[in-house]
């Protein structure tokens, strides 16, 4: 088993500017960064092993020792409050390429909000949290976890795909994480510049619940209807069955089996 090393990761990284913090083991990746001070660099957050692994919607995300990716990173966002929304869509678009630059053979897509999926399985999932409302900006910490060579486990309940699972080999971690620093940042500049519209064609081009028939559970309500992309702000558009549209800002979606 090879582990995270920072001169490994480093000789694979265009972008040297950031600043990394490797852990054997650590609660969250996510949690280390919300109590870090607030200063304009760049961190990023790797580890091992989470012994709080945190996912969306209050659920733990398994995170065994030395064989996936937990990363966090701390951006600034510079006057954009109102993008946060589409930021977590990027974020998934982010790890959707780099995951499909490994040659997988199928295409990886996006099951909106941000859960990465590759034949009909979860690969990856994104959690992205504020840490701090400025009059500048906003701290966010974008989580990723991608399962990587876990091969077995029967702590999942959700239907779960890793890398090895799909490339029966060995994915090398370092070289992997250099390459999703730099798609994310590459990603992160363009987003603050030019917004979540710019990579509409490329999020629509993977989009898993595109014309899929589904439902929509949210803290207030059920809802049922036709998926039909998302919008400039990433909110999911759902066609009713009395032929109305309703943009969703959050929710857990399920397809329904026909
Ligand atoms: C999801 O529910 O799909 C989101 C999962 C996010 C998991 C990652 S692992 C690294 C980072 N640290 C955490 O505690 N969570 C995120």
């Amino acid at each position: 088993m090879i582990l995270f090393n920072q001169d490994k990761i480093r000789q694979h990284l265009l972008r040297q500017d950031v600043t990394m913090h490797l852990f054997e083991t650590i609660d969250s990746t996510n949690q280390f960064l919300q109590t870090l001070p607030l200063d304009q660099a760049i961190h990023i957050c790797l580890a091992e092993q989470q012994t709080a692994g945190r996912g969306r919607l209050q659920r733990a995300w398994h995170s065994p020792f030395g064989q996936n990716i937990y990363f966090s990173c701390r951006y600034f966002l510079k006057n954009h409050l109102e993008a946060l929304s589409g930021l977590s869509l990027l974020a998934g678009l982010s790890v959707a390429e780099t995951l499909q630059a490994l040659q997988l053979p199928q295409n990886v897509f996006l099951k909106w909000p941000n859960d990465v999926m590759y034949d009909q399985h979860k690969l990856a999932g994104i959690l992205v949290e504020i840490q701090k409302i400025t009059s500048e900006g906003c701290y966010v910490i974008i989580g990723i976890g991608i399962n990587v060579n876990m091969t077995e486990t029967t702590a999942i309940t959700q239907s779960w795909t890793s890398l090895k699972k799909m490339l029966a080999v060995d994915i090398d971690r370092n070289v992997l994480c250099a390459h999703l620093i730099d798609q994310l940042f590459r990603d992160l500049n363009r987003f603050e510049l030019h917004g979540l519209k710019d990579f509409l064609p490329l999020w629509r081009a993977r989009d898993y619940l595109f014309q899929k028939h589904v439902t929509l559970q949210t803290p207030l309500s059920l809802i049922t209807g036709m998926a039909q992309g998302v919008d400039e702000v990433g909110r999911l558009i759902v066609r009713l069955t009395d032929g109305t549209q309703q943009l969703m800002t959050s929710g857990e979606a399920t397809i329904v089996k026909q």
